[in-house]
């Protein structure tokens, strides 16, 4: 009896942190943490003017229309466009944690 209970805590303990996990909000990115792990960015991106330096400036990039892949800018297209580089850029789909990404797309929306 005593082990039925304990496996039907269990049971009801893993149902709800699955639960709490799948109904929790994406948490939004911090700027100002994203600021300094955008300098790795920042040797080829400008930020503060429109010139170009190996990549793209990404100056106001969330206010555009689109990337220059021709998709609309949002969080997911640009984080795609993170984790994949290419051109020049180097993919950091394994080199920036999720949670320093979404820092720094919100860093890239105070642009
Ligand atoms: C070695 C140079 C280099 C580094 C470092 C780099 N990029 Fe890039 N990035 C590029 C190049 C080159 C392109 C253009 C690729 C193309 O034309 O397809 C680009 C494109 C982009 C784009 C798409 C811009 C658009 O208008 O479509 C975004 C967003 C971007 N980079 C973000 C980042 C972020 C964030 C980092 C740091 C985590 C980063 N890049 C680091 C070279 C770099």
């Amino acid at each position: 009896m005593k082990l039925r209970v304990v496996g039907i805590l269990g049971i009801l303990a893993v149902g709800s942190s699955v639960s709490l996990s799948l109904g929790a909000k994406p948490k939004a990115g911090d700027a100002a943490k994203g600021k300094e792990t955008f300098e790795q960015c920042s040797v080829c991106h400008n930020v503060d003017t429109d010139e170009r330096k190996m990549g793209p400036s990404l100056k106001g990039l969330f206010k555009r229309e689109k990337l220059a892949s021709g998709k609309k800018v949002t969080e997911e297209n640009v984080k795609a466009t993170i984790n994949a580089g290419g051109n020049g850029m180097p993919s950091y789909q394994d080199m920036l944690s999720d949670e320093e990404k979404d820092n720094v797309i919100a860093y890239l929306k105070t642009l």
